[in-house]
């Protein structure tokens, strides 16, 4: 099978490393991949999603994988479609799901799904009497993709009106904050949970908790993510089962009867709040670096996963994970989340001692190549990951692989997963 992963952070490379270690892989392909994604398969530089389209054709390629959330909401999977080519990602219509807040918040309204009390608006007036009824802290979020940054968490209520009115005026996010949801805050913990999805049936994985602010302590901006581990401890056979019946089974019933089948992952942002599962958000994509810590646990070959999924084949498989536990730790550059770094060089060591070699490994994400030698380009760099019996052996495995890990401006947390230990 020759597989293309649309990409070039992180999880692509995970996917990439997974399916490396496949024997139903022939050839791998990255759209445009990343400095590393060159050692696991061919990098290709074609920006336009037709173009691209043809270049799967032309070369054989039985199966595209979509990672990142743009090339959803833009479209790419009905291009592909429409030139009869498979390809594992929800369609343009499925990927509002993430693509629009305000979709998303009445769709789980309209299905009963439970998530935080809000409302949408596109007025001034109506935001303001809203904010004013809800307790402290207030949720701000804009309508559309920001990056990750559309979310505000205001601490008086004259911090969410400034937010509100800098997302509506256009200030802030452009056309993506012309609507608002304003919504209650949740006290609570959190996950992340995905399912894998072919319109109508779902595998789902282990529940994986990720670290989204910058500094140890949970303090800090947000970022993208500094880390994640699964599975957590953090989720019972009960939360499973609530996750299923009252979140996934009514979203994929629900995204039928819109007319929009949701093939690809669904990431479930939850807030466990009290023992019950509360929607926050939906991806329409693996997160990252969730993605590079689910690669590794999976046991059944990840071509079969998404191939299966990409043609509506997932009702008769059997998905087996390990028993083990994954940690992955996050390098970034020294100026994230802020700008970009100039670029330093990295050098691993050897991994002298076997066993931590055996159980660890980098996944590279902002990384560029020249001339053999990688280099950190900015942004999250790469993904220290340890496997182990415990979630405390695969930490200690990731950390001791953190310290063969140089580059100028080197920056990580040194408390991940510390909710689990
Ligand atoms: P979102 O992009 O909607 O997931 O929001 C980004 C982050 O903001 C989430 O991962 C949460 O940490 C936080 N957040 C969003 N909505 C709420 C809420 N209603 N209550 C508490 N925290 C929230
Ligand atoms: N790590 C969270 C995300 O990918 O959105």
């Amino acid at each position: 099978m020759n597989i293309m992963i649309v990409g070039s952070g992180g999880r692509e490379y995970s996917i990439g490393r997974a399916l490396g270690k496949d024997s139903a892989v022939d050839k791998l392909y990255f759209a445009p991949g990343n400095g590393a994604t060159g050692q696991l398969g061919e990098n290709v530089n074609i920006k336009e999603y037709d173009a691209l389209a043809d270049f799967a054709a032309d070369n054989s390629i039985d199966l595209t994988i979509v990672g990142p959330e743009a090339p959803l909401v833009d479209g790419i999977v009905d291009i592909f479609k429409a030139k009869g080519l498979t390809v594992f990602g929800p369609s343009q219509a499925a990927a509002q799901l993430e693509g629009s807040k305000v979709y998303m918040k009445n769709f789980l309204a309209r299905y009963g799904i439970p998530t935080a009390r809000y409302i949408e608006t596109d007025s001034i007036e109506k935001a303001f009497k809203f904010i004013e009824t809800l307790p402290l802290p207030v949720v701000v979020k804009a309508d559309g993709l920001c990056a990750g940054k559309g979310v505000i968490i205001a601490q008086s209520h004259d911090e969410a009106k400034v937010a509100a009115s800098e997302m509506l005026s256009g200030k802030s996010f452009g056309d993506a904050g012309k609507n608002v949801i304003i919504e209650e805050f949740l006290d609570g913990y959190e996950l992340s949970m995905f399912a894998i999805c072919d319109g109508s049936d779902y595998i789902l994985l282990p529940a994986a908790q990720d670290h989204k602010r910058l500094l140890d302590g949970d303090k800090g901006p947000n970022t993208g993510g500094m880390g994640a581990y699964a599975p957590t401890p953090l989720v019972d056979d009960v939360i499973y089962e609530k996750v299923r019946e009252r979140v996934i089974r009514p979203t994929l019933d629900g995204m039928q009867n819109e007319g929009a089948p949701f093939e690809g992952v669904l990431f479930i942002g939850l807030m466990i709040v009290n023992g019950e599962p509360i929607t926050l958000e939906f991806n329409v994509r693996f997160g990252d670096p969730e993605c590079e810590i689910l690669m590794p646990l999976m046991k059944t070959p990840a071509s079969e996963l998404f191939y299966k999924a990409a043609t509506s084949q997932l009702k008769d498989l059997k998905v087996e994970f390990s028993d083990e536990y994954a940690v992955g730790v996050v390098m970034a550059s020294r100026d994230y989340p802020y700008k970009g770094s100039s670029p330093a060089e990295i050098v691993v060591d050897d991994v002298v001692h076997e066993e931590i070699a055996k159980n660890t490994h980098v996944s590279y994400a902002g990384v560029s190549e020249d001339d053999g030698r990688l280099f950190a380009s900015g942004g999250r760099v790469l993904v220290c990951v340890g496997i182990g019996d415990s979630i405390k052996e695969a930490r200690d495995r990731a950390y001791m692989l953190c310290g063969q890990v140089h580059f100028a401006g080197k920056k990580l947390r040194t408390d991940i997963a510390y909710q689990a230990l």
